[in-house]
C-alpha cells in the first residue's frame, strides 16, 4: 500500500467511526501533503454540510474589557505588561454595541473580555439581563474567564445561554508551562464541567503550536474533546505577541490548524467551528481556509472603533481599523467566493 493511501484510509476510518488511535491520531496530524489535507478537508466538509449546509453562522464580538488579574505567558493583556493600553466599555456601551450588533443582523453576541474585577457578578448580571431584555430571540455569549459557579449560575439565570472558555491545552505538564503558579489546570477543568453542569452551550478549545506543545499534547486535546462534547472549539494558530515571555516564540503552524479542524469535525460531526481572528491573522486567507476545512462560524468585532486596537491579545491582528458594518460586508463577499452563506441565526448547534 502506498504512504498515501494508507493515510487516505485512516481519514475514512476516521469518517466512520469519529475515532482513532493515539498512533493514528498523531501520525494523521503531522503528515504534511497538500493532496492528503483536500481529502481529509473534503470528508469534514461532508459532514459539515451534512448538518449546517453552506451555512456560516456569525457571533458579534464584543471585546468589553482588557483589564486583566490574569498574567498568562503567552497573552498581550496579562496584568504584567504595563504597555497595553488598557479600557473598559460601559454598560451603556456595551447594550449600544448589542443593539447596532442586531440592526446589522446578529442574533448572537459574545461578551469577551480579561478578568476584570471590576466586573463583579453584579455587573455582569445586569449587563446580561439588559441584552436579553432588549434582545429576547438573541444567543447571549458570555467569554469571562474563571469564575464561582454562584456568578456561573446567575448569569445563567439572568438569560446568558452559553460559556466560551478554552482550556487551551489538556495536559496539565503543559498548563503549567503556559502559565504562572497561581493558575489551576484543575481549576480550569472544573469550570467546565461546572459550566456544562448549570446548562450553558459550552466552547472550549486550544492554541496551536503553543510553545512546548508535543504532538502527545494534541492528542490528549482530541481525547479531552471526544469526552467533554462541548458545543463549540475554538482554535487558532499561537501568534507572539511582543510584550509577553513568549515574544520570541515561533508561531503556529496554519496547516497543522486547517487540519486540526478537520479532525474536529469529524469526531464532533455538530460542533460549532469558528474559523478563528487568530487563522486570519496568521494567514490572509485563513479564515476561508478554515471553512473550507469543516468550521462553520466566524467572529468578527463589534466593538467600538476607538477600543478595537486595544485588545491585542497577539500581534498584527487583523481588523482592528475597520468598522463592523465594513467586516460584515467583507466576510459575506470572502465566503460567498468560496461557496458558502453568511446567515441570519442564533446559529444553535444542529438539532438543539
Ligand atoms: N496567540 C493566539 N491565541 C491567543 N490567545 C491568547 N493569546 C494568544 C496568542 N498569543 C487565545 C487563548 C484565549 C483566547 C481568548 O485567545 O486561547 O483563550
Ligand atoms: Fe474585517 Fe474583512 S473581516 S475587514
Amino acid at each position: 500500500m502506498s504512504e498515501l493511501s494508507y493515510y487516505y484510509e485512516l481519514a475514512d476510518k476516521l469518517a466512520e467511526t469519529r475515532d482513532l488511535t493515539d498512533e493514528e491520531f498523531s501520525s494523521l496530524l503531522f503528515f504534511r501533503n497538500p493532496q492528503f489535507a483536500e481529502y481529509l478537508s473534503q470528508k469534514a466538509r461532508t459532514i459539515r454540510e451534512r448538518y449546517y449546509g453552506k451555512s456560516v453562522y456569525l457571533r458579534g464580538l464584543i471585546e468589553f474589557t482588557n483589564f486583566c488579574k490574569n498574567n498568562c505567558y503567552y497573552c498581550g493583556i496579562r496584568r504584567g505588561n504595563a504597555t497595553a493600553e488598557r479600557y473598559r466599555l460601559t454598560e451603556e456601551q456595551i447594550v449600544t454595541c448589542s443593539d447596532s450588533g442586531y440592526a446589522l443582523g446578529f442574533r448572537t453576541f459574545v461578551l469577551q473580555g480579561g478578568e476584570d474585577p471590576y466586573f463583579t457578578e453584579e455587573r455582569i448580571a445586569s449587563i446580561v439581563a439588559a441584552i436579553r431584555k432588549r434582545h429576547p430571540d438573541c444567543a447571549i455569549t458570555l467569554s469571562v474567564g474563571e469564575h464561582e459557579e454562584e456568578s456561573y449560575r446567575r448569569w445563567f439565570e439572568a438569560g446568558a445561554d452559553r460559556y466560551l472558555l478554552r482550556h487551551e491545552t489538556a495536559s496539565k505538564a503543559h498548563y503549567e508551562r503556559l502559565h504562572p503558579q497561581d493558575m489551576s489546570f484543575t481549576h480550569r477543568m472544573q469550570c467546565l464541567k461546572t459550566l456544562q453542569k448549570i446548562g450553558y452551550q459550552v466552547g472550549c478549545g486550544m492554541m496551536v503550536g503553543s510553545p512546548w506543545q508535543q504532538t502527545a499534547d494534541l492528542v490528549a486535546d482530541l481525547r479531552f474533546l471526544q469526552e467533554f462534547q462541548p458545543q463549540m472549539v475554538g482554535i487558532g494558530p499561537f501568534i507572539p505577541h511582543h510584550d509577553t515571555d513568549f515574544a520570541d516564540q515561533p508561531a503556529g503552524s496554519v496547516e497543522l490548524t486547517l487540519r486540526l479542524l478537520s479532525v474536529i469535525r469529524l469526531i464532533l460531526p455538530k460542533v460549532l467551528l469558528p474559523a478563528t481572528t487568530a487563522l486570519g491573522t496568521a494567514d490572509a486567507f485563513g479564515r476561508e481556509k478554515g471553512i473550507l476545512a469543516g468550521a462553520n462560524v466566524m467572529m468578527p468585532n463589534l466593538s467600538p472603533g476607538d477600543v478595537r486596537g486595544k485588545y491585542l491579545l497577539y500581534d498584527n491582528k487583523i481588523c482592528t481599523g475597520d468598522e463592523a458594518a465594513e467586516c460584515i460586508r467583507c466576510l459575506s463577499i470572502r465566503v460567498e467566493r468560496i461557496g458558502y452563506q453568511v446567515v441570519e441565526s442564533r446559529g444553535d448547534p444542529a438539532g438543539f
